[in-house]
């Protein structure tokens, strides 16, 4: 079998090109694909292919998306959004590891984040998900599938021409130096562990730029003190009757200083726009006032008791009647860490308008 060239009839050729500028995204620069690297905060389903209890494909997760893809909410998350908004023909970012899906549908967007990941491999082990080096491994399988796929040249354009999407850190905090899961409470200071952490980002980033990406937008860390788990905790422990203060003030941190390391890596990098999109001020405002955003509730998730489910404790509800919230836009967490997808959506878009959608 041979596949044979259809030659393009010179008749169709303009109005075809007319057609595609009509309909060019209002971006500044073409984009070519969209590339995720993570935690659970942009994870499409990568965990559902690794053995591990962190995991979401199974409802009530996705009830108001096609189906438990193991993305950790009711419907998208915000990387599927920015690919929408980016104009890339699609609304969602599929995972790099489901099978239903090739190097064809990969070209124009791919999804290498693993939930309950972490800058620091040591996250990773907790729950036995894949770490970042190997997320940067499979992106390297990934442009060698696309050269084959496409050719070398070609194939230089879309990972020169793409965005990446880099959504990590938190795990790193709330999972393992404040859980105390592993020893890294004992070998840092906060501040110690922090610059770390910023110095593992520098180190990720400085790869993926070795590797061909130019444009980065490293999301910073949201106010994890008021993810409903937190509260919970705080209000256990008699600390607090709100967010976790100490954990936000953390966040704060890590943010300052991954945004001097951004500004610092970005100018010893040739061509590279590397950018730190700033989330906490804006999602803190969410759920310090819901209401202002027509949200009922920020301080539980919609799924369960919403003070403590997420994965299969969430899972577990799914039969129960009452099990979930009525109204999952109502509320801005899904579960007890997890935006809903309408909360997902609204950080989506002042993130495309700030950073995702602002590259040259
Ligand atoms: C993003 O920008 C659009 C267009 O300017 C605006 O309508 C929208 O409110 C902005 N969204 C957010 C969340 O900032």
């Amino acid at each position: 079998m041979h596949a044979r060239r259809h030659p393009v009839q010179p008749a169709l050729q303009l109005p075809l090109l007319l057609l595609l500028l009509a309909v060019a995204p209002t971006v500044c620069a073409h984009v070519t694909a969209l590339i995720v690297f993570g935690d659970s905060t942009v994870d499409a389903g990568n965990n559902n292919a690794i053995p591990t209890v962190v995991r979401s494909n199974f409802p009530p997760y996705g009830c108001d998306f096609p189906g438990a893809t193991g993305r950790f909410s009711n419907g998208r998350i915000a990387t599927d959004f920015y690919s929408e908004a980016l104009g890339l023909g699609r609304d969602f970012v599929p995972a790099y590891l489901d099978p239903d899906y090739g190097i064809q549908d990969f070209a124009i967007g791919v999804c290498f984040a693993s939930a309950g990941s972490g800058l620091d491999v040591a996250t990773s082990r907790v729950f036995r998900v894949i770490p970042l080096w190997k997320q940067v491994d499979m992106f390297r399988e990934y442009k060698a599938r696309l050269a084959a796929h496409l050719g070398a040249a070609e194939a230089n354009t879309v990972v020169a021409g793409a965005v990446y999407a880099v959504s990590i850190g938190t795990n790193d905090f709330i999972e393992n130096y404040y859980a105390l899961t592993t020893t890294r409470f004992l070998e840092f200071t906060l501040p110690e562990y922090t610059e770390y952490l910023v110095g593992l980002a520098r180190a990720f980033l400085a790869e993926l730029y070795g590797l061909g990406a130019r444009r980065i937008g490293f999301t910073g860390l949201a106010a994890m003190g008021c993810l409903p788990l937190e509260r919970a905790r705080a209000r256990a422990l008699g600390t607090s009757g709100g967010c976790d203060e100490g954990y936000n003030a953390a966040a704060r941190a890590f943010n300052a200083a991954l945004a001097g390391m951004v500004a610092d890596l970005g100018s010893e990098l040739p061509g590279a726009q590397i950018r730190v999109a700033e989330v906490f001020e804006f999602f803190e405002g969410v759920v310090r006032d819901p209401a202002r955003h027509g949200f009922a509730r920020a301080d539980v998730g919609c799924c369960g008791t919403g003070t403590y489910e997420t994965g299969y404790t969430c899972g577990a509800w799914a039969a129960a009647p009452g099990g979930t919230c009525q109204d999952a836009d109502r509320y801005v967490f899904w579960d007890a860490v997890h935006p809903t997808e309408r909360a997902s959506r609204l950080v989506a878009e002042h993130l495309i308008n700030t950073t995702f959608g602002r590259f040259e």
